[in-house]
């Protein structure tokens, strides 16, 4: 009785050790969820720029910018990641890069812009996310 409540609470002590640390861990590291939200907070504002209609070409172009500065430490920021998932971080580098040259200077040109970026978090969310 006395051996298996030991184990019991070693075991309760092992676990609650382990989530603790995990938490510490993550906690430790908030780059690349801090990346993440960077993009998600751009890229959400432009696509409320096309639903309202109201697409300035420079405050487009200065948030496509910020995206593209993020996305270069995406890699960086999941260390140890694997080859796939560093080519998936490599595509959205690719693709924000060219849509921060692109300037879209409507509405039709934004959205067109941001598809492939999308696309771009979304292949990468669909596996590893
Ligand atoms: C190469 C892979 C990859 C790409 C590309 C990628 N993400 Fe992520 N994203 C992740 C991973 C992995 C997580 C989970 C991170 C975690 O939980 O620590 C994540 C989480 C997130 C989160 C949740 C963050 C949180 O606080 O929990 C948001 C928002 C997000 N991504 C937005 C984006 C946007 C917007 C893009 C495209 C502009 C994008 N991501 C592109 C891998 C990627």
């Amino acid at each position: 009785m006395r051996a298996t409540l030991l184990i019991v609470l070693g075991l309760a002590i092992g676990i609650i050790s382990a989530a603790f640390a995990t938490s510490v861990f993550r906690s430790r590291n908030p780059l690349p969820k801090a990346l993440m939200n960077v993009m998600e907070y751009h890229i959400d504002g432009l696509k409320q720029s096309v639903a309202s209609g109201q697409c300035e070409a420079g405050a487009s172009r200065l948030k496509l910018q910020q995206m593209s500065m993020a996305s270069i430490d995406v890699a960086p920021a999941f260390a140890g990641a694997d080859p796939d998932f560093l080519h998936l971080a490599g595509r959205l580098r690719g693709v924000l890069a060219d849509a921060a040259q692109a300037s879209p200077a409507d509405c039709h040109a934004l959205d067109a812009t941001i598809k492939p970026v999308l696309q771009a978090c979304h292949d990468c969310h669909r596996k590893y996310d």
